[in-house]
């Protein structure tokens, strides 16, 4: 892996993207390396949490690489988005491990739009959020459009998409795009204590959650009716067993 790096300890995966000469800008290679290490990070059953954030202290990541895209025709820039909503951002937003961004810096356009296909948001206190693409002529491509208005509502994300500017991190707190703004410093410690959190309770739970979430906001697929079946599910499986015995006995359950 060229642009990224990935560390695994005590079942959190962090994946680092490593290009902070352009701010962790999203080149192709980038995306094509992020979406393998995210799939295979998903079958990996050590890995529990998968934590994405940038190198150096500025940039989470300050966008899709503009540099590769600036002389592309209509079917180029198509294609552009297509593979990479599919190879990467829908990837993150539907994998079955829990994905927290560590927003450390600059979340522009792609690298926002990353933040939002993981499943939540902690952000250093530096941190500024954006979609700038309207500035370059163009709209947000991965996912943008259509994640922002259902994290911060529709007209918040119409202000943010028309004027493309950012908006600092506890902006972002109060918009509920961030779940929690911490000191720069203290970032990923503050994210891999929520990681913590979320490795004590059943990964076949939590991954039966992410789906139902997710079905609520998938056009012709009734999220209440996932809810009933992963909930069925649930019940015939050595975790619930397991949880629900360890309550009963009054003791901590080990997943
Ligand atoms: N694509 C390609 N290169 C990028 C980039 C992007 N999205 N964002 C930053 N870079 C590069 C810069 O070109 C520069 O490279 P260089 O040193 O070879 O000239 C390097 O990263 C540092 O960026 P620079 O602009 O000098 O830093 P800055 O502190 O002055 O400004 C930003 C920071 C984030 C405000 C500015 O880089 C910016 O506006 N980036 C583009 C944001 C954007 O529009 N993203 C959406 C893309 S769809």
């Amino acid at each position: 892996m060229n642009n990224i790096q990935v560390d695994i300890d005590n079942r959190i995966a962090t994946i680092t993207i490593d290009r902070p000469k352009k701010l962790n800008a999203l080149n192709r290679e980038t995306i094509e390396e992020l979406g393998t290490a995210f799939a295979d990070l998903e079958e990996n059953e050590d890995v529990r949490v998968i934590v994405i954030t940038g190198s150096g202290e500025k940039a989470f990541v300050a966008g899709a690489d503009i540099s590769e895209f600036a002389d592309y025709d209509e079917m180029e820039g198509k294609k552009l988005a297509g593979r990479g909503q599919q190879e990467l951002f829908d990837v993150v937003e539907n994998c079955a491990t829990p994905v927290i961004a560590a927003v450390n810096g600059f979340a522009l356009g792609g690298g926002l739009e990353l933040a939002m296909a993981a499943h939540f948001r902690v952000a250093s206190d530096n941190a500024r959020l954006g979609l700038p693409e309207t500035s370059l002529g163009v709209i947000p491509g991965y996912g943008g459009t259509q994640r922002l208005p259902q994290l911060v509502g529709k007209g918040r994300a119409m202000e943010m998409i028309m004027t493309a500017g950012m908006i600092d991190a506890n902006q972002a707190l109060t918009y509920g795009l961030v779940n929690h703004v911490v000191a720069q410093e203290e970032l990923l410690d503050f994210t891999y204590d929520l990681a913590r959190k979320v490795i004590k309770n059943s990964p076949m739970a939590v991954a039966a959650a992410i789906d139902a979430v997710n079905a609520g906001y998938t056009d012709g697929t009734d999220g209440y009716q996932v809810e009933i079946d992963n909930f069925g599910s649930c019940f015939g499986t050595e975790e619930f067993v397991e949880g629900t015995t360890a309550f009963l006995e009054k003791r901590k359950a080990e997943f």
